[in-house]
């Protein structure tokens, strides 16, 4: 590999990271295998620090690795203290901590408060104790309906397909009381009501901030309260993520006094700690409520990542989040991929992979030029695209086998990341050959770390060279709003000003080359397809599918 080159300081550092940070997403199974095992692990993790410092991002958030059965990747916890030993000990994500430390990167772990594993010792003794079991409170038991209780308590259907409840078992096999999980049967909910599940998640979050950890990805974060009673939905149709209507367990009122709580706990801690929400909702203003100033900090911007690519789309969309956030002073995020979607490449290619690959590029660098923080995802700095040729009996999304199957569920984009060598696996573990989680397709030598590696055209180059200026130019980052411009039908425009000058960006969505006035967009300073033609006649040719970056003095 050529030497890297390492990130520059940040020139412009807010006061708050909070407000503008790049935060890179670790799979850890993914990511890199130190041990030859074919899953990936913390010590992997810690080898590539530097390459993660080179690429110029602000921290990582990773996926859990707590103890767990694995039965939906390591988001069903046995054991919130404990690392799973395919990962490694405490004592290498401590270590981990300690060397993103040292780098200037900072870490973000992924808290599961909505459910655990149907292996988390609570849940075991409540199930061992039988009805009148104490810790059947801190988690949703009922009795069934019907005259033998043979019908699910409600009408709850689980995210993962089928429904949201499982019997169980009493003594001499027979049938019991049944339980709640909105995931798959292995991932039972929590009762949030329960003061026992109140204390045990605020000694959860103390574990992770005294090893040093700067925060947590709170997930399924809407989640955790539900509605008084547990009622019926009413209708059985299967609902989706995104929340377009208030459901009884999501999104309930009850749910932001815990994330009060939260806030005032983290603030205990010295050296800005973040809490980032996976809340998913129906409107930019009811996501908005989680990042209040006594809540968390960020919450994700799915309506960004679920976006057509068309300019008067996001246009609205960008609009309507930068206002959302700035009303509670939090910063606006954006996401273009992660572990649960199909990655954007992909997504954006509608059957033409070259235009898939031509719309991510234009798009991290719009992502990268609008105000607040960015959530990248391990494999995005590649190109990598969706991988669709998954055996079925290699797959593991457990939404796989309860839903009809088919791609679009989870495995694709989550494929061991190819590092170097020209054959599988990739430099992703350390045995030529070895094994992976889930098999590498055969034409990613081209997309390897080592492969892109100072080649100006490719994907992590344009990532490199977007990261390093956005890190020096004042003009991006953090900030509350954009001022647009109207350049030509398609293209979304831009003016961001600082103190030295400002910065353009100017997106082509159209599938043509589009020809604009120069006249204020400055010289070019970065583009995802050029060069672009500055003509004498001061007009300038934007490629099909592509993002420039334009700067004033
Ligand atoms: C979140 C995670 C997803 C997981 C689910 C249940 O949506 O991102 O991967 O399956 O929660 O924990
Ligand atoms: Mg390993």
């Amino acid at each position: 590999m050529t030497a890297p080159t390492t990130a520059p300081a940040r020139a412009h550092t807010p006061p708050d990271w909070r407000q503008d940070a790049v935060v890179y997403q670790v799979y850890p199974r993914s990511f890199a295998d130190s041990d030859g095992d074919g899953c990936g692990d913390l010590a992997g993790i810690r080898s590539r620090l530097g390459y993660l410092r080179d690429l110029g991002v602000d921290a990582l958030w990773i996926s859990p690795f707590y103890t767990s059965p694995q039965a939906d990747g390591g988001y069903d916890v046995a054991d919130y203290r404990a690392v799973d030993p395919a990962y490694g000990t405490v004592g290498d994500a401590d270590a981990l901590i300690a060397d993103a430390h040292a780098l200037g990167l900072r870490v973000i772990v992924d808290i599961v408060p909505n459910h655990c594993s149907d292996q988390h010792p609570w849940f075991l003794q409540a199930l061992r104790e039988g009805t009148a079991s104490p810790l059947r409170s801190r988690f949703h038991f009922r009795p069934g309906r019907g005259p033998d209780g043979e019908e699910p308590p409600n009408d709850w259907v689980s995210l993962f397909g089928g429904p949201a409840w499982t019997r169980t078992t009493g003594p001499g096999g027979t049938p019991g009381e049944w339980y709640l999980h909105l995931f798959s049967p292995q991932q039972p909910d929590f009762n949030w009501d329960s003061p026992a599940v109140q204390d045990e998640f605020r000694a959860i979050l103390r574990f992770w901030l005294d090893l040093g950890a700067d925060g947590f990805r709170v997930d399924v974060a809407h989640g955790l309260v539900k509605a008084p009673g547990l009622p019926d939905l009413g209708r059985h149709e299967q609902l989706g993520l995104l929340g377009e209507k208030l459901v009884p367990y999501f999104d309930q009122d009850g749910v932001h006094e815990i994330y009060r709580s939260w806030r005032s706990l983290l603030e205990e801690y010295p050296g800005q700690r973040i809490a980032v929400a996976e809340a998913w909702a129906k409107s930019f203003e009811r996501t908005a409520r989680y990042v209040r100033p006594d809540e968390l900090h960020q919450a994700f911007n799915f309506k960004f990542l679920n976006a057509p690519w068309d300019a008067t789309r996001l246009r609205e969309l960008i609009t309507t989040s930068l206002a959302a956030m700035h009303a509670v002073d939090a910063p606006t995020t954006w996401t273009l991929s992660n572990h649960d979607v199909v990655r954007h490449a992909s997504r954006y290619a509608e059957g033409d992979p070259a235009r898939g690959l031509r719309r991510a590029r234009a798009a991290a660098l719009l992502m990268l030029a609008l105000p607040g923080s960015a959530y990248l995802y391990q494999g995005e700095e590649l190109g990598l695209p969706e991988v669709t040729d998954i055996p079925d009996d290699m797959r593991h999304d457990p939404a796989f086998r309860r839903s009809d199957g088919g791609n679009g569920l989870r495995d694709g984009c989550r494929v061991p990341l190819p590092w170097s060598g020209r054959t599988a696996p990739y430099g992703f573990g350390p045995l030529p050959g070895g094994p992976t989680w889930l098999p590498q397709p055969d034409q990613w030598a081209d997309l390897s770390v080592e492969a892109q590696n100072g080649d100006p055209r490719s994907v992590l180059e344009l990532y490199r060279s977007a990261l390093r200026i956005r890190r020096t130019d004042p003009a991006l980052g953090a900030g509350r709003s954009v001022e647009w411009l109207d350049l030509a039908p398609g293209i979304l425009a831009f003016r961001r000003d600082s103190e030295q000058g400002a910065l353009v960006c100017t997106v082509n969505t159209t599938g043509e080359p589009v020809t604009v006035p120069t006249g204020g967009l400055g010289t070019l300073l970065l583009t995802s397809a050029g060069p672009q033609s500055c003509r004498e006649d001061a007009t300038a040719l934007l490629q099909a599918d592509s993002t420039s970056w334009w700067r004033t003095d």
